[in-house]
């Protein structure tokens, strides 16, 4: 089904800025393995007409599709009706085309926890643009269309108990990762993620056993309906790279696909009834775009100082325990420092994880992820891509280490144990990983947004 899973990398042009950047004394260590891979099935037109479609900035009733793609029914809409941006780069150019996004790029993202009326858990998105007033969302419909379970008196084994009122609705700004290196995200397989997860839990049962609690937590799967593994998205909500372009088109610009419809104002899901945007081919060329953007790289200071104050900040990073979950290598893919798990970094409000939102009668279902449950983000080409955390409110590498709680509470109280040089040295081997040299974002990206 997925031929495309290996698509061939985009070599070339690139290559020519990295030899510049090495001529400047800038020295480059690639991450392992091959530079680029090759053998997939996209063809150097299908990663030209990705890359065009990954720039365009889309219009109402533009039949660029139908232009292309005589498959296109013209009938699409194009942009919208409801959407956050008209073009991919508009969110993901930091450091070059595919890169991460700042805080004004954030996406309002909600869940909502399952209560009496509304027994499902529902997540979606409100929408920072429409074509046309009437169709402009608000966070404020979405609590009318879940609104507060009133609270109540219960006696429960001859006590009476409250139950406060509690609001199923929860708002949360999510922040656009870099997309280096998606390709290889993508070839990791579920056997991989399920086999490093059992070996972090061998390794840390005999310890227990022992009594010792001081080990970090191995972190939850996200499994995906028939069973497969979430890997992409800050709860690791799809298995493939070419779901969440889908969804991307779909949900960020209003752009219905094969894969994905775009959204219905005000309804919060999939407008069956909308005309195709985009054809399969197409959505196989932005996909295999994407997937071919280069992998992150490593910088190294050109001091011979500097080099030595990184590794030793690698060493520690392994010591004091922020490999465990930042695991340097998974399935095969060196230098990613993602276990692509779910752990909790914030405590518990309410003892179920539910920030005071769990419904005693419906708790969360066991794939589903908890409000506070994030995955491990890959920190491949962090130097490039603040702010950080799934809500982009830590501005440093500093501030986001010290808001590592809960799980990794005992590797953050390890941390700031270091004495400062150390801590330094930490920093400045996650300064270390670099975004790849990636194509020039164009200049007004960031104004074409909002
Ligand atoms: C309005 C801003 C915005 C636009 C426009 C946008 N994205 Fe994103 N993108 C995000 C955010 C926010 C996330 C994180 C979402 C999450 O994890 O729930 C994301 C995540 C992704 C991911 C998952 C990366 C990972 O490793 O988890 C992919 C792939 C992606 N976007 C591709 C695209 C493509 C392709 C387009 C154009 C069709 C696009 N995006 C347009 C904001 C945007
Ligand atoms: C228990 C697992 C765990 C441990 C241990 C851990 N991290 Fe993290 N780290 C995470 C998760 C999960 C996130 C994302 C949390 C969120 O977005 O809410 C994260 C986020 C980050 C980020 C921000 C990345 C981004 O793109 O936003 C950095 C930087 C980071 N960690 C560095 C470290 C360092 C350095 C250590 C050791 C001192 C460490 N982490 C230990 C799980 C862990």
């Amino acid at each position: 089904m997925q031929t495309h899973q290996q698509v061939s990398g985009k070599a070339g042009i690139w290559l020519r800025r990295i030899g510049t950047a090495a001529a400047a004394g800038v020295a480059l260590v690639w991450l392992g393995g091959l530079l680029f891979s090759s053998g997939g099935q996209a063809t150097a037109e299908a990663l030209a007409a990705g890359r065009e479609m990954f720039l365009h900035e889309w219009q109402v009733n533009e039949p660029f599709g139908a232009n292309r793609d005589p498959l296109v029914a013209a009938t699409g809409d194009g942009l919208g009706p409801v959407f956050n941006a008209k073009s991919c780069v508009a969110c993901h150019f930091q450091a070059g085309v595919g890169g991460a996004g700042l805080n004004k790029q954030n996406v309002l993202a909600f869940d909502v926890v399952a209560t009496k009326t509304n027994p499902k858990f529902h997540a979606g998105v409100v929408h920072a643009a429409s074509i046309g007033d009437r169709n402009q969302e608000s966070p404020s419909e979405v609590n009318t269309l879940f609104p507060i379970v009133q609270g109540e008196q219960r006696r429960i084994a001859g006590c009476t108990i409250t139950i406060p009122d509690f609001n199923p609705v929860s708002f949360i700004p999510i922040n656009p990762p870099a997309l280096f290196g998606s390709g290889d995200v993508d070839r990791i397989s579920d056997q991989a993620i399920r086999g490093y997860q059992r070996s972090r839990q061998l390794a840390i049962y005999p310890q227990e056993i022992r009594g010792n609690f001081s080990a970090t937590p191995a972190g939850r799967l996200r499994v995906l309906p028939g069973g497969r593994v979430g890997k992409f998205g800050w709860k690791a909500q799809f298995a493939t790279l070419d779901e969440f372009v889908a969804s991307a088109c779909a949900v960020e610009i209003g752009l219905s696909n094969p894969k994905r419809r775009q959204d219905r104002p005000h309804q919060q899901g999939e407008d069956r009834d909308s005309a195709m945007d985009m054809s399969a081919d197409q959505l196989f060329s932005l996909t295999a775009y994407t997937g071919s953007l280069a992998r992150p790289l490593r910088v190294l200071p050109d001091d011979s100082a500097g080099r030595v104050a990184v590794e030793r900040g690698e060493a520690l990073f392994s010591t004091v325990g922020c490999a465990d979950c930042h695991t340097p290598t998974l399935g095969g893919v060196a230098g990613m420092y993602s276990d692509l798990l779910l752990h909790k970094l914030e405590e518990d409000r309410n003892g179920a994880g539910g920030y005071g939102r769990i419904n005693p009668d419906l708790p969360i279902p066991d794939d589903q992820p908890l409000p506070n449950e994030w995955k491990t983000p890959a920190l491949w080409g962090v130097a490039d891509s603040a702010p950080y955390f799934h809500d982009g409110a830590s501005p440093t590498l500093e501030s986001a280490i010290l808001r590592h709680g809960s799980q990794a509470k005992n590797v953050t109280e390890r941390f700031q144990l270091l004495p400062p040089a150390d801590q330094q040295a930490v920093i400045r081997f996650l300064k270390t990983l670099r975004a790849p040299q990636a194509e020039p974002a164009p200049q007004a990206v960031e104004l074409v947004n909002r």
